[in-house]
């Protein structure tokens, strides 16, 4: 029988079975240099990401069966091809190419007979005079970034980062939601006057991003006392989109547009102009910082053959630890509160592109795909949930995040904080044995199993370019994932059904109608009716 088209499956899935019964402490216990052979450095001289995988439930054998896997997906080959432009985004027939945003600017990458690199490093110099500008012009005091998804949870990231390591004159806002009390919140806080508008939307067809802009807009409008069609007030405005002709046609008019492209997915564009909020306020250098980070890594998944290449076998791990079922979700742990928006950014990155069931020729996938991607930073995170992840019936996966320095943090806490991570990565794997023979009920409570997986990285030092790295690693984990489970990681077509009845049930419970279409379920209608009659506050 065939798993997947991957003969190669057959012997993962029975791995996964046979390590069932392996404990990390054997594993251990059986090869003194386990940890010296699975603790790897990753990125180039000027980015190193410490990568310890050893108390991953996984031994050489199952490893070679991994590699074998990915020699018979041709990984490192579609690596290669969707680096250098090939459609492998087929459903959408389109490249994925967020690797050409940070691209060295001599490398030449045809899409329709253009160089994509050379259009990203034509943009990027428009991108840098402008923020260039705005920091010199010291007009603007607030910056809001409107936009949601990719075109927020990435700048978001980067100015949380960006935040912790250096200082900013401006404040900064995002706005991603359609509660309108987020934009609220946020006007209230700023003057019209010194407040620029960034509205990231690559699509910009997106509801959420379209409403807070002409909210944005109004409020300009009415602060300033402007026509809603001035040009003064379109110098509040800066778009960023793979979509200029709607953007104009939405009606949000701005004095500048950057753009991005088709083949950048929206949760794969944190490396383009849709980081121009953190860019202004910190500056294009550490901008460039982020991207040498990125490609420090991409260049290194490339030109790395498989048995030496942590990247590459880290997306395996995932594919046995989540492809063949062993634990159903993904805990990312930082420990630095800098990355506090890192489970969420990854949630999308691993959930949007791997939450799928059907292979690339349409047919059901025969293994699992996307697990649940959760997380909170440490130490935080073992007051609240950790004792479910030392205890639970429920395992998870973990990737433990740390930094070696952290600029501005006291030392003696630091050293605390790492302590905390490192404990947690040892107890979640080697637990405690009970106590001599002892096997009452209290010694029950307290024992801790342990042989729960996890993967250690740590950079030398919080930084732009630490987070490119980082970033970068999960990009190629889920590529690799993507295509052993042989699924399109690019498109996201199960997002689309509820825009559109979202759509058509508020515009709905908004009209007058005095019955609901019954093209809604019976639930939905009731919800409807009773949401509609309440929500009017009774006079
Ligand atoms: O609905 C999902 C999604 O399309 C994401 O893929 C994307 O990042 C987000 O919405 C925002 O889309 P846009 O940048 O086109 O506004």
């Amino acid at each position: 029988m065939v798993v997947g088209n991957f003969q190669a499956w057959q012997k993962v899935l029975s791995d996964a079975k046979r390590l069932e019964s392996a404990s990390l402490t054997s594993l251990f216990a059986e090869d003194e240099f386990r940890a010296e052979k699975m603790t790897k450095l990753v990125g180039d001289g000027k980015t190193e990401i410490l990568v310890d995988y050893s108390k991953q439930v996984i031994d050489q054998e199952a490893l070679q069966n991994l590699l074998a896997l990915a020699t018979e997906a041709r990984v490192l080959e579609r690596f290669g091809e969707m680096c250098d432009g090939k459609p492998v985004n087929s459903t959408e027939n389109q490249p994925a190419l967020h690797t050409a945003l940070r691209a060295d600017s001599k490398t030449s990458i045809q899409v329709d007979g253009k160089n994509v690199v050379a259009q990203v490093h034509d943009e990027l110099a428009k991108v840098k005079k402008f923020v260039d500008a705005i920091r010199d012009q010291k007009r603007f005091k607030y910056l809001v970034n409107i936009g949601i998804g990719g075109s927020d949870l990435g700048p978001r990231l980067i100015h949380d980062v960006l935040s912790s390591v250096g200082t900013t004159d401006f404040r900064c806002f995002f706005v991603a939601n359609i509660d309108s009390s987020e934009i609220n919140a946020v006007l209230a806080q700023c003057t019209p006057e010194e407040t620029l508008f960034v509205v990231c939307s690559k699509s910009f067809g997106t509801a959420e991003t379209l409403a807070n802009a002409q909210v944005a807009k109004k409020w300009l409008a009415r602060g300033m006392n402007l026509d809603l069609a001035s040009q003064e007030l379109a110098e509040h405005f800066v778009v960023v989109t793979a979509n200029p002709a709607k953007a104009k046609d939405s009606g949000v008019v701005a004095a500048n547009t950057f753009e991005i492209w088709p083949w950048v997915g929206g949760r794969y564009s944190i490396a383009s102009a849709m980081s121009l909020l953190p860019m202004i306020a910190f500056g294009f250098a550490a901008f460039e910082e982020f991207l040498s980070g990125m490609r420090s890594i991409d260049e290194q998944m490339r030109s790395t053959k498989p048995e030496e290449n942590t990247v590459l076998i880290l997306g395996l791990i995932d594919a046995l630890n989540f492809g063949a079922a062993r634990y159903p979700s993904l805990a990312v742990l930082p420990y630095v509160s800098a990355l506090r928006l890192l489970p969420n950014y990854l949630q999308q990155l691993v959930m949007e592109s791997n939450g799928k069931s059907v292979r690339l020729d349409g047919s059901e996938v025969s293994v699992k795909t996307s697990p649940v991607v959760w997380g909170g930073v440490g130490t935080n995170s073992q007051h609240a949930f950790m004792q479910m992840l030392h205890q639970g019936t429920q395992v998870a996966a973990v990737d433990f995040i740390g930094f070696a320095r952290v600029p501005n943090a006291d030392a003696e806490m630091h050293d605390q904080l790492t302590a905390n991570m490192l404990a947690q990565a040892s107890v979640l794997a080697f637990g405690r044995a009970l106590q001599g023979s002892r096997n009452d009920a209290l010694s029950n409570h307290r024992k801790m199993a342990g042989n729960r997986p996890s993967t250690v990285l740590m950079a030398v030092e919080l930084g732009p370019r630490a987070l490119g790295a980082i970033v970068a690693i999960y990009e190629h984990r889920v590529f690799v994932h993507g295509v052993v489970a042989q699924i399109n990681s690019f498109d996201q077509w199960g997002v689309e059904l509820g825009k559109v009845l979202a759509g058509e049930i508020s515009a709905q419970v908004g009209g007058h109608e005095s019955s609901f279409s019954t093209s809604h379920d019976s639930s939905t209608r009731g919800l409807m009716s009773w949401y509609r009659s309440s929500r009017k506050p009774n006079k």
